[in-house]
């Protein structure tokens, strides 16, 4: 199948935004609606120690699985990630640091929830968007993490005393009443006449944060980087720790460091594609044991997660995925996080990867999730309907060129040659030889293999007619959109018969 027809897509309309040099970079994770997500786990409240724990041991493997992050700041459903200020971590692409980053996390959340709430059921998937901000000196990040940290004071000394009033007996309307107007040292008294307790002896994770970096004296990362340590010296010295500052200096301060968040949007009228794709997946199906070159059964756990996609962002028109990758076309006036591309990019990765997580015993009854699944994705972004299907087709192309030259690859190598030798007799072959090659040596017809291989999947609404039962009255019928997914070519017939699909 021709590529070239559709190689100016790849061409002329993908780029990689590259962050700029010399600067330190942040990842900043939030958890996404964590406040209905906090209710349905009956999470303590205003802080439930076990969550923030939980949050705590993912930020520290965070930092265990990239070697360039040296610290890490969390509070509430938030963590910021500091990269070293010359790492070249995926060549500073914006992008995968960013993608990559939030599904990182995302699924040692997942991984690790039963570690910290052994009795509670996971039962929503949970996802964090992110976003990415340079800062280009060490005071600009010791400013942005007292920030950060001056946000954990207010927000913790706030909700300690709307908590205890309410729990005390208070509406949270009353409660929200008392405390309006009020400053910190108002709320400290009201803390010690009312309830007799000292804010200062509050735990200190709830009142301060967390901080997570590599230390010289623990075993974790023996040789920390000079880098590091010049930030940990700089915060130990400065210590993050603003409790009580609330001066007008200290607002302009934290005005200033915001201006750094630069929230680019994708511009109007635009189609925008999320492409999403395992990362270390080699490693990832080896140690799970997949079948080669197709693992059926991952392929339909993967269609599984992007019908979810679909269930929980109605923007997403269309999907289409194959191996280990997955496309979601939003429809072209999405007002999803007001088009903001980080936004938009890290919490379909991070959703993404908590779906395949939770949906994954439902797969794979009998195969422990032991490795963590973790993507990256990039965000397109295409003015025409004619680009965005020529994107599509050209991922199909893509489909059927490696599934047909895996196939042949693997059944030679099962035949008994080495995969070099299996590599050597298909350099330069052509699709037909390749067909030929099947059938001549395999009596295999590759037209005949499952069209999941062959084609990918393709996942979509579409309009069903539902009979309902009325008591006492005539039936009805009524109209429902169910996602479905098929293993069809992306052709123009395709989507003349579909017209719906991308002009909704
Ligand atoms: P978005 O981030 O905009 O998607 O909304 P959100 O609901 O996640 O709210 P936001 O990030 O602004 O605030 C975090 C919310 O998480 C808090 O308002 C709480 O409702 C909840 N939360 C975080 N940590 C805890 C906790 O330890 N205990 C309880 N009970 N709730 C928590
Ligand atoms: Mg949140």
């Amino acid at each position: 199948m021709a590529n070239s027809e559709y190689e100016y897509v790849k061409r002329e309309f993908e780029f990689e935004s590259r962050l700029p040099p010399s600067n330190w970079i942040v990842v900043r994770i939030d958890g996404c609606h964590f406040h209905r997500f906090s209710k349905i786990h009956t999470f303590e409240k205003p802080n439930d120690e076990s969550a923030l724990r939980l949050m705590n041991a993912c930020a520290t493997s965070m930092l265990e699985k990239f070697p360039d992050i040296v610290f890490a700041y969390g509070v509430s459903d938030e963590y910021s990630f500091v990269f070293r200020e010359e790492t070249e971590f995926y060549q500073r692409r914006e992008s995968k640091i960013l993608s990559l980053c939030v599904s990182y996390f995302t699924s040692m959340y997942v991984m690790k929830w039963k570690d910290f709430f052994p009795n509670k059921e996971l039962k929503e998937p949970p996802y964090f968007d992110g976003r990415v901000v340079c800062y280009p000196n060490l005071k600009t990040i010791r400013d942005y993490l007292a920030w950060r940290q001056v946000d954990c004071h207010i927000n913790n000394q706030y909700n300690t005393c709307f908590w205890l009033l309410v729990k005390s007996g208070k509406t949270e309307k009353e409660a929200q009443q008392a405390l309006k107007g009020t400053f910190s040292k108002d709320k400290n008294e009201l803390l010690l006449q009312q309830f007799q307790i000292n804010y200062d002896d509050e735990l200190a994770m709830f009142r301060k944060g967390s901080c997570v970096y590599r230390d010289k004296d623990l075993s974790f990362g023996k040789s920390i980087s000079t880098f590091s340590e010049k930030l940990v010296t700089t915060l130990k010295k400065c210590s993050i720790n603003l409790t009580g500052v609330s001066g007008r200096e200290e607002k302009c301060r934290y005005e200033y460091v915001k201006k750094f968040d630069i929230n680019h949007r994708i511009p109007p009228c635009n189609w925008t594609v999320v492409s999403i794709n395992a990362n270390q997946f080699e490693q990832f199906s080896l140690t799970h044991s997949f079948d080669k070159p197709n693992d059926e059964t991952a392929l339909r756990l993967m269609n599984a997660s992007a019908s979810l996609m679909l269930e929980l962002f109605p923007d997403i028109v269309f999907g289409y995925g194959f191996s280990n990758e997955y496309s979601f076309v939003f429809q072209e006036k999405t007002e999803l996080y007001q088009r903001q591309e980080s936004l938009i990019l890290s919490s379909c990765t991070s959703c993404f990867t908590s779906f395949y997580m939770m949906k994954w015993k439902d797969f794979f009854p009998n195969k422990d999730l032991v490795e963590p699944p973790h993507f990256e994705a990039e965000l397109l972004c295409y003015p025409k309907q004619k680009i965005v299907c020529d994107y599509l087709s050209s991922r199909q192309a893509e489909c059927h060129t490696s599934n047909q030259y895996n196939t042949c690859f693997w059944m030679l190598v099962k035949s008994g040659k080495s995969e070099n030798e299996a590599h050597q007799i298909l350099k330069g072959t052509l699709s037909k030889d390749k067909n030929e090659l099947l059938f001549q040596q395999f009596q295999l017809n590759y037209n005949n293999e499952p069209a999941m291989f062959r084609k990918g999947s393709c996942t979509y609404r579409q309009k069903v007619e539902e009979y309902v039962e009325v008591e006492g009255s005539e039936n009805i019928t009524r109209e429902r959109w169910d996602v479905i997914v098929e293993h069809v070519d992306l052709g123009m017939e395709f989507w003349r018969k579909r017209p719906y699909i991308l002009s909704r």
